[in-house]
């Protein structure tokens, strides 16, 4: 058994500790968000990055395969026995000079890390594995979270190949189909409760607290520990450099915010000299950090954020009955759990945080489809928030910029057959009907 990680809570006024084996998610003295920490004089750590690459030649290991446990030194919070791997992280990192163009940057500069080639098809997988690996580790026979559909499908999956029992919550009529058929398809008891995200949020948290039930929310530190490797690839694909960007849709923050921890750990450990810059987008629809970062100037504030703020404009959500809404179904999300790690996310690595309109995620996503790799709407707020920073000069159009786009394409299909039937948008390109008869078809596919 590993001994090297431990559990803190992250304000700075309680810090209170606890042992790995125990599943708590939040502080039960104070009620803040829980980190992993590790005595790293205890654990075994590379002298540089690229060692991690030799790793390849090794991929008949089960653990070396994998795309988050090939760093297992950097997340050594439980023993090998208890690793759970389903070939997670074998994504890839695309340069992707026509973007770059569109988009009024130098060639070299746009990279895309397609996450949508995990098993489940998102990068929620990353931070499963790690999770469920805790589970297994704890002894946890049941597992839940609430979703927007993407954790769903990878609870769903990585719970069934684990045997534990496994039940999501999802909003009523907010989830796209693919990721709600993923969950039925995986064997997931799948609860839908008439209500947003953020209801499901506070009653899973609820019914798992109450039942004993393993949550894997992004409140979940272990969760947050796989996704750091998201960050670990992306550098690996860059030949063991740090980006100048990285660019990430919020949602629940998870991923931002385990991005932060990934390169102040990297920094401590003198891995790396200098972290990238974070530029997290939201939806103009739900745009809680960006509000709260941009229009009331919150900040990290060294771990005493001013809650006030928070609480005011979460009651007048409540006074005026909101309920998020954007096409990026996956980040329609007002109270996002995580939203203090990722103030300290960017307090770490400084950077921006801008909303965008709908119409916008939809262009990107149709351009990263007609260029790219293809990816769901969430994931293209990445490339529409871009272009705004660049247009705007706060990135350099000769920056070096990853964008993390978080799930396939095929996630929500409805989204782009919709934009594609539309005509309205720049990138539109409906299908042509024509008679079934051959003289026609040919006038067609040669007009
Ligand atoms: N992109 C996709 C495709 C997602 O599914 C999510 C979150 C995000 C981005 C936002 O990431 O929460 O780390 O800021 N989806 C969650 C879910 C909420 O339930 O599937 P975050």
């Amino acid at each position: 058994m590993a001994i090297a990680a431990y559990q803190k809570c992250i304000n700075p006024a309680c810090e209170a500790e606890f042992d790995t084996n125990q599943a708590i998610f939040k502080c039960p003295k104070c009620g803040d968000l829980l980190d992993i920490r590790y005595d790293w004089n205890k654990v075994e750590v590379p002298n540089k990055l690229s060692d991690f690459g030799k790793r390849w030649a090794t991929r008949d290991n089960r653990l070396d395969f994998s795309g988050v446990w090939r760093f297992r030194n950097l997340l050594d919070f439980c023993a090998d026995e208890y690793k759970v791997s389903i070939g997670e992280g074998q994504t890839l990192l695309q340069r992707n000079d026509k973007i770059a163009a569109a988009i009024g940057m130098d060639a070299g500069c746009v990279h895309l890390e397609y996450e949508g080639m995990n098993p489940s098809g998102s990068f929620k997988d990353n931070g499963m594995t790690a999770a469920l690996s805790h589970a297994m580790m704890i002894g946890a026979k049941s597992c839940a979270c609430a979703s927007t559909g993407n954790t769903s499908a990878a609870v769903a999956l990585y719970a069934h190949s684990c045997g534990l029992k496994c039940t999501v919550f999802i909003g009523s009529g907010r989830i796209a189909f693919g990721k709600l058929s993923q969950a039925m398809d995986y064997g997931a008891h799948t609860i839908q409760i008439a209500g947003d995200f953020d209801d499901c949020m506070k009653q899973v948290q609820d019914v798992c607290s109450e039942l004993g039930i393993y949550l894997l929310n992004s409140l979940n530190p272990f969760r947050l520990e796989g996704q750091k490797t998201i960050m670990y690839r992306i550098m690996e694909g860059l030949n063991w450099e740090v980006p100048d960007w990285i660019v990430v849709p919020g949602g629940n923050l998870g991923n931002s915010s385990a991005f932060g921890k990934a390169f102040a750990e990297l920094l401590e450990l003198g891995l790396i000299k200098k972290a990238p810059k974070l530029a997290i987008i939201n939806a103009s629809g739900a745009k809680t950090l960006s509000y709260l970062v941009n229009d009331r100037k919150l900040t990290w504030n060294n771990g005493d954020v001013n809650m006030t703020e928070i609480n005011a404009l979460y009651s007048d959500y409540t006074a005026k009955n909101f309920s998020p809404r954007t096409c990026a179904s996956a980040i329609e999300i007002s109270r996002p759990v995580n939203l203090k790690k990722c103030l300290r996310a960017l307090d770490t690595c400084g950077g921006a945080v801008i909303d965008v309109p709908d119409n916008e995620i939809l262009d990107a996503k149709a351009m990263i489809g007609k260029y790219g790799l293809g990816c769901e709407p969430a994931s293209a707020a990445t490339i529409a928030g871009l272009k705004h920073l660049i247009a705007d000069g706060t990135i350099d159009k000769s920056a070096r910029v990853t964008c993390v786009l978080t799930g396939h394409v095929l996630k929500d299909s409805d989204a782009t057959v919709n934009y594609h039937k539309d005509e309205a948008g720049e990138f539109s390109n409906p299908p042509v009907e024509v008679a079934n008869n051959l003289d026609d078809i040919i006038k067609l596919v040669t007009g």
